[in-house]
């Protein structure tokens, strides 16, 4: 087991170190910056996770000096409501959880993104220390600061851009994720390969098995590379500018797949893997990315045992979701894609035949 490695996300005053490592919920008095005059933390957590990990991080906060006090909100995405969150304000009434204390999220990105949300809200904003237990809240939703909850009208229409104090993803933890939950956070990860770190598709290359498996070297490897990654992409472009928007590669059908499959047949980073299966074909057909990608994307995403094809999607029903997108900026159908693992780039003006059609091969 090596030591902790501490990423710095550079946002001048509102900068925070995000710290990936082994262990490190049991020694989390340790890694803990406890604010100056803090005295209660909220642990806002779901049941799962508290049966898991709530006793080791309230014992860390008691070590820390603080009282904590648990607010446990149901398992899944409807806990992102303004019911649930509602509930929430009510119970750090009661505490009082006061402008100097800490709330602390120890969850998935589900409890991340409530437990950040009522953090920004709370006295006009509070500190908050994100705990991820999922993959996917470790390298993608516990870092960069955007919080929110969802409405009947759409996902994360409400919301606010707070930094944490800190994010400590200890590695441990994804030991006792579900495995699908695992694969899905995966396809994340195997992202920050093709945008930026190619090391990260190595690795997973080289030990797909053990990486579904929840191996904590392997996993920690690739989980610090894809946190640089978006350090540094957040750092750059705090807010949704050029060089974020590489972070939603296999995102633009990824997003229409789980619309049209109405949210329930694949997890997010099983969309996202079929998604970058269609960027990488796309990109190939448009002469943008080298030849070879598409292959190397589906060998893969096969070996991690992510989705790959088996999608009919009703070309219609694309185009319109894809047009919403387009509206909202007022210009042709944009792409990130990749130009070679490692590269990214947005492209603009892709034509909507070229689209059809591989997302026509996804079937
Ligand atoms: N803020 C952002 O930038 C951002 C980015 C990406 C996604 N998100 C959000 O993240 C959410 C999805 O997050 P998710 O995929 O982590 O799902 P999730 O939070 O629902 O967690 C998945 C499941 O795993 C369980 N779980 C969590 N940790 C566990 C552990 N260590 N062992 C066993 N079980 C565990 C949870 O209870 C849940 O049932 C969505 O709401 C999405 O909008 C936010
Ligand atoms: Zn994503």
């Amino acid at each position: 087991m090596s030591a902790p490695a501490r990423l710095r996300v550079d946002l001048a005053e509102r900068g925070y170190d995000v710290v990936v490592g082994e262990g490190l919920l049991a020694g989390l008095a340790e890694h803990l910056p406890v604010p100056a005059h803090a005295e209660r933390a909220a642990l806002v957590t779901n049941a799962t996770v508290d049966r898991l990990y709530g006793d080791a991080v309230r014992a860390g906060l008691a070590a820390a000096g603080l009282e904590a006090h648990t607010i446990t909100v149901p398992d899944g995405e409807d806990a992102k409501s303004l019911s649930v969150a509602e509930t929430g304000y009510h119970r750090l009434a009661a505490i009082p959880l006061r402008r100097d204390d800490l709330v602390v999220a120890l969850g998935g990105g589900v409890v991340g993104d409530l437990a950040g949300f009522l953090a920004a809200t709370w006295h006009r904003g509070v500190a908050v220390a994100q705990l991820p237990t999922t993959l996917l809240a470790q390298v993608d939703a516990a870092v960069g600061g955007k919080t929110g909850i969802n409405l009947p009208e759409g996902k994360n229409l409400v919301g606010a851009f707070h930094q944490p104090l800190i994010v400590l993803a200890d590695t441990q933890t994804l030991a006792t994720l579900p495995e699908r939950e695992r694969r899905a956070g995966l396809g994340e990860v195997a992202k920050y390969g093709f945008i930026d770190d190619v090391a990260v598709l190595e690795r997973l290359e080289a030990e797909p098995a053990a990486a579904v498996a929840g191996d904590p070297t392997v996993l920690t490897e690739v989980v610090r590379r894809g946190v640089a990654v978006k350090a540094r992409i957040v750092a750059a472009d705090e807010r949704e500018g050029a060089e974020r928007m590489l972070l939603n590669y296999g995102h633009t059908i990824g997003h229409a797949i789980e619309a049209l499959t109405g949210y329930t047949r694949y997890r997010h980073g099983e969309a996202v893997a079929l998604g970058m299966v269609a960027a990488a074909r796309l990109g190939e057909r448009l002469g943008v990315s080298e030849t070879g990608l598409a292959a190397r994307t589906v060998a893969l995403l096969d070996a991690l045992g992510l989705p790959t094809g088996g999608v009919r999607l009703d070309p219609g029903a694309v185009a319109e979701v894809l047009a919403r997108d387009k509206k909202a900026r007022g210009r042709g159908l944009r792409f990130i894609l990749c130009a070679t693992p490692g590269r990214a780039e947005v492209v603009d003006d892709v034509p909507a035949g070229a689209v059809e059609e591989v997302c026509a091969s996804l079937a």
